[in-house]
This record gives structure tokens, C-alpha cells and sequence, in this order.
């Protein structure tokens, strides 16, 4: 399975860091922020990565990352996004990347505390269709709600004023390769951005859509406060833990 980190986008609730360089690259306690999913791939086995970046500093991914080896990365390409298109935009230009084979997609903002390897093997023994990690969170009207029937997954809200579920969905999401097909069927939401959770509905719709709550904290470290909130998480116990 191929590896997918998405860092993209123009991080506007950051102003004015992200005037100066892209959000995923600025520190979350002692690393870049885009260090930490590119090792929770690699942790979960995940060695063949494509980056996708956009707005500021693109340059700055290649110089930080390199060849990927430092952080065990077998194989790194690099892609751009132009604009704010959003998650599925971004994540239409790994389609070559992926070759016909299925993908574990990260949010470049998004950290975890421990391995997600076991949710990977799952998805692998899945062998079709989609999964995605939940997480219980204080504040579910910032992100994508799931609505759950016993333990289906029936659509997903994303951010609703009233959350059916403490649940959020985080950023990491396994797919097959229809995933592209089904980007290509997508409008724009009210945002202006193809929606990533316009995609996980496809795939419920489909009733190929599987999920399993992660262990551990997650966070995503796209506002000042959960900034800092990843920032003290790692610097507490470190992140991507076996
Ligand atoms: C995105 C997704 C949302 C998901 C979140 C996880 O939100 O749209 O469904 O819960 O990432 O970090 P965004 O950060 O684009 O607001």
C-alpha cells in the first residue's frame, strides 16, 4: 500500500505564520509538523510516500525531507497543488502515485500518538472499499461528525452545528483505487473545496466504508490552539509510538 501526505493549502486560521512558510512546516515541539505523519506511515509500514504540497516555501518540503531516508522513507515524490481546493483536489493528483493499488492518506496536520499500523493491516485484510479512524473529541463541530447506527457508519456530517456523535474523523483514510473515480464525480461545497467527506459518503453509500476508533491521542494542529496542544502532547511523551 502506497502512502499519501497531504500538505497543501494556504493554513489561513494561522495567519500571520503562514504569510511567511506553509503551515506543515512549522514546528510542533521540536520537529516540523510534516515529520509526524510522514512517520506515522513509515511506522505503519508505509515506506512508498508521495507529498503533496501547495502555496508557500514548496521548496523548503524537498530540503527538509530530502530523499526521505532520514525518516525512513524508501521512495518520496513530490507533488503541488495550486490554490485551495481542497483535500480531495489534492489528493486527485496522487492517482499515478497510487498505480491502480490502494492508499493510506494522512492530513499533513494531523498527529497521532500511537502507531496505526494495526488499523493498516485491518484495511489490508479489507482488501476493498474504505476505512476511517475516529477519535472522541470535546469540540466534534470542528471537524467531519460521523452518524452511527449501532456500529454502522451512515453518513458523515462535516462540521455540524449540532454533532450526532462525539466522534470527529480524523485526517487518515485508507482507500482502494475507485477513490479517483469517485473525486472526478465531486462539486465544490460552500467552502469553494471538494470535500474529502463528500468522498467517505460515496464509499458508505456503497456500504464499503469500515471504521475503528484510534488509540491513544489525536490532534490536528491546524488552529493557534491545537498548535500548541500538539506541541505539548509530543513534548509530554512523543508521538507515532509502537
Ligand atoms: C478536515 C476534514 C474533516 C476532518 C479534519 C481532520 O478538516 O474536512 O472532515 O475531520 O480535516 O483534521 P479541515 O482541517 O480541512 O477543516
Amino acid at each position: 500500500m502506497k502512502g499519501v501526505v497531504l500538505a497543501g493549502g494556504l493554513g489561513t486560521r494561522l495567519y500571520p505564520l503562514t504569510k511567511i512558510t506553509n503551515k506543515h512546516l512549522l514546528p510542533v515541539y521540536d520537529s516540523p509538523m510534516i515529520t509526524y505523519p510522514v512517520e506515522c506511515l513509515v511506522k505503519a509500514g508505509i515506506t512508498d510516500i508521495l507529498v503533496v504540497t501547495g502555496g508557500n516555501n514548496p521548496g523548503d518540503f524537498l530540503r527538509l525531507l530530502g530523499n526521505g531516508r532520514q525518516y525512513g522513507v524508501e521512495h518520496i515524490n513530490y507533488a503541488y497543488q495550486e490554490g485551495e481546493g481542497g483535500i480531495a483536489e489534492a489528493l486527485a493528483l496522487a492517482e499515478a502515485h497510487a498505480a491502480c493499488g490502494p492508499v493510506c492518506v494522512v492530513l499533513g496536520d494531523n498527529l497521532v500518538e500511537k502507531t496505526i499500523k494495526s488499523a493498516v493491516d485491518e484495511y489490508k485484510k479489507q482488501g476493498k472499499g474504505a476505512k476511517i479512524l475516529l477519535k472522541e473529541v470535546d469540540d466534534p463541530q470542528r471537524f467531519g461528525v460521523p452518524v452511527l447506527a449501532g456500529d454502522k457508519v451512515v453518513r458523515i456530517e462535516e462540521k455540524p452545528r449540532n454533532p450526532a456523535s462525539q466522534f470527529a474523523v480524523t485526517g487518515i483514510y485508507m482507500y482502494d483505487f475507485q477513490v479517483f473515480d469517485f473525486i472526478k464525480t465531486l462539486s465544490p461545497s460552500e467552502r469553494g473545496e471538494l470535500e474529502i467527506t463528500d468522498v467517505n459518503n460515496l464509499y458508505i453509500n456503497q456500504g464499503s466504508m469500515t471504521w475503528s476508533v484510534l488509540d491513544g491521542w489525536w490532534t490536528d494542529a491546524g488552529t493557534f490552539d491545537s498548535l500548541l496542544k500538539a506541541s505539548n502532547l509530543v513534548a509530554a511523551g512523543g508521538a507515532n509510538k509502537d
